[in-house]
């Protein structure tokens, strides 16, 4: 919780109450005007932690790093929202602890504004307030009344009882979004028969799309994890069924309709031999026969097809080692699908890692995720596919 320097930042201290009452941890950042309002041993005492507020102390950053306090949190609420800290939050600065917390976040973040009625009415603090709401950030407030500075109207902070009631709404919201949505994930290689004991195959980990389906799962889906040959472990909650080739995940994809969401992540083999040996080929001193190879068939392709059963939102990725966004943006276009998540298999650290640097590409344009692990992707992913799918419907 951050505690802006507003003449209301005494109510802070019930609201912390009200949050410790109802179970909730509360760490509480403290702006330096907000210090001049209530003391950090009043926060302390109440929310029974320490109190954050400098971005350059020593001894905060080796305990906690301001990064790792933005993202500890489920939600930042930020009470009282000054006019100052929506100024900065809206225009990106961040010069002091608060305002680099929620910079550096992408934690949901409950705003409770409180001013002056003219500075609420402000055009230039209504401009801010409309782009917090496009970024997504939740506001409860402010409540008309007298205020403190002997002014009526709007900007009078909300009861600490209703930021509660909004913090909770927020909480359950935010914790399962795609409770009741179904999902349907495929992850890891294809393996293609050539006889008995020898395959075409290749070297897909499996690691990203195991990570999407733990991910979804985590945002509350229902999800089936159509899964090649992996050395993984089925994540917690997920349904997995286990296939070896294209034509073998294509029907468990198709058994697996309806569902919400498709993620379309396996490495599926382009083409297969066009014949099965059906006895284990053996060495001779003759040249070995050519394998010829038959086409396979497109699973991103025929899953994006556009029919009733079709999914409200089929991603595919596209793991290239050249010219990726062309290449992505291609795929894109040709596959009939709503996303493209590219990146470039080459990178070191990627193909079987753990970590992942990813493109998203839509139709509105391409989003540049810096390098992060592939469960930091996962569900940066799966918040991604939430908020499209609730933005719909
Ligand atoms: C007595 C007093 C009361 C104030 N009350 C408010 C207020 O209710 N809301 C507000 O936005 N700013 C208020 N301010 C102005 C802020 O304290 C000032 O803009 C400060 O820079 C905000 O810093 P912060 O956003 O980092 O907390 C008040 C200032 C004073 C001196």
């Amino acid at each position: 919780m951050i505690v802006g320097g507003g003449i209301a930042a005494y109510k802070a201290l019930e609201l912390i109450r009200l949050l410790r009452k109802a179970d909730i941890a509360v760490r509480v950042i403290l702006t330096r005007a907000g210090a001049e309002f209530v003391t950090p041993l009043s926060l302390s005492a109440l929310s029974e932690d320490k109190v954050y507020q400098d971005l350059w102390s020593l001894t905060d950053e080796a305990e906690m790093g301001h990064i790792e306090l933005s993202r500890s949190a489920d939600l930042i609420v930020v009470a009282p929202a000054t006019a100052d800290l929506m100024a900065k939050a809206a225009c990106g600065l961040a010069d002091d602890l608060a305002s680099t917390t929620l910079l550096a976040t992408d934690t949901p973040v409950l705003m409770a504004p409180s001013m002056n009625v003219r500075m609420w009415t402000h055009p230039a603090t209504q401009r801010n307030l409309a782009i917090l709401l496009r970024d997504g950030v939740r506001v409860v407030g402010p409540d008309e009344g007298a205020m403190a500075c002997g002014e009526f109207g709007p900007g009078r902070l909300a009861e600490p009882e209703v930021i509660l009631a909004a913090v909770l709404a927020a909480l359950k919201q935010d914790a399962k979004p795609l409770q009741g949505r179904r999902a349907l994930v495929t992850a890891g290689p294809t393996i293609e028969p050539l006889d008995p004991v020898r395959v075409l195959t290749n070297r897909s980990s499996g690691r990203q799309g195991y990570a999407i389906a733990a991910a979804l799962a985590k945002l509350g889906a229902d999800v089936t994890l159509i899964s090649g040959p992996t050395a993984l472990a089925a994540p917690v909650g997920v349904m997995r069924v286990d296939v070896e080739t294209a034509r073998g995940m294509l029907e468990a994809c198709e058994s697996a309709l309806p569902v919400d969401v498709a993620v379309l992540t396996a490495a599926v083999a382009d083409w297969r031999p066009e014949t099965v040996s059906t006895q284990k080929t053996k060495k001779s001193s003759a040249a070995p026969e050519p394998i010829r190879l038959v086409e396979n068939p497109d699973i991103l392709a025929t899953l994006a097809a556009p029919v009733s059963s079709r999914p409200a939102l089929v991603i595919g990725f596209a793991a290239e080692t050249e010219q990726v966004e062309a290449y992505a943006k291609a795929k894109l276009a040709r596959k009939g699908c709503d996303w493209i998540v590219a990146n470039d298999v080459t990178a070191p650290g990627v193909m079987g890692g753990e970590e992942n640097e990813v493109m998203v590409i839509d139709c509105a344009g391409v989003e540049r995720w810096t390098r992060a692990t592939k469960a930091d992707v996962a569900m940066r992913l799966a918040q991604r596919i939430a908020q499209t799918l609730n933005a719909h419907t």
